[in-house]
């Protein structure tokens, strides 16, 4: 898999997707992460990326120009499967899509920044515009790091144990049950006893027995 980013502050990034999981996927060469500077595809003397917007609100609008550029540019190296803008008022992003992402070959993600995006970019390339909540971040890069980190965390050989991305919370729209390690005993408090019962079709009920019940209990949306 190979995923371009373009943002006005590449600097965010650096941190997210070169540590721990996401440091070993690309050195492993299981995902390409380039990450581009759109002012680099600006062509005045001021490297400008933003502008007013027309009609008069407030705040800085991202210009197409680079933006086009940019993407413009890669799409002369590879056909991509998405180009997505991470944007407040995208859908909704959550355990599926990441899924549906991480199976895909080629993806661009456009970091939205200041007011926002000329909305000509949004009609002429963006093929999905996503949202990581119902807040306002200071720009998508955090959003896209997000996004990156859960795609490919779910890459073939991503993680250490295969099947832990497949017992994580969210997998089966249900949150995982809890975890507990040694001391068997801490400040009084006991680990539940079938979890040291050696007994894996125990174990395995009581874990799903425990799945269902805190789903009910902290996140009934998630069941209907
Ligand atoms: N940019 C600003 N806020 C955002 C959000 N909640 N999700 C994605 N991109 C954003």
């Amino acid at each position: 898999m190979r995923i371009d980013i373009l943002t006005v502050v590449p600097e965010l990034l650096v941190s997210p997707l070169g540590e721990s999981i996401l440091k070993r996927a690309q050195s492993k060469g299981l995902v390409e992460i380039v990450v581009h500077n759109i002012r680099d595809y600006t062509t005045d003397k001021h490297r400008q990326v933003d502008d007013y917007p027309f009609g008069g609100e407030a705040g800085m609008v991202m210009k197409p120009e680079p933006v086009a550029a940019a993407i413009d540019a890669l799409r002369a190296e590879r056909e991509y499967d998405e180009i997505i803008y991470t944007s407040p008022d995208g859908v909704r992003y959550d355990q599926h899509e990441a899924n549906r992402l991480s199976t895909l070959g080629n993806v661009i993600v456009l970091c939205g920044h200041y007011k926002g995006l000329d909305h000509r970019i949004r009609d002429l390339y963006i093929t999905r515009e996503i949202s990581i909540g119902d807040y306002v971040l200071t720009g998508g890069d955090l959003a896209a790091a997000v996004m990156v980190d859960s795609m490919v965390r779910l890459l073939p050989g991503a993680i250490g144990d295969e099947e832990s991305a497949l017992t994580d919370s969210f997998q089966d729209d249900m949150l995982a049950p809890p975890v507990y390690t040694r001391p068997a005993e801490w400040r009084g408090m006991r680990v539940p006893d079938v979890l040291l019962s050696g007994n894996p079709m125990l174990i395995r009920d009581w874990q799903e027995a425990q799945a269902l019940e805190r789903t009910e209990r902290l996140r009934p949306d998630l069941l209907k």
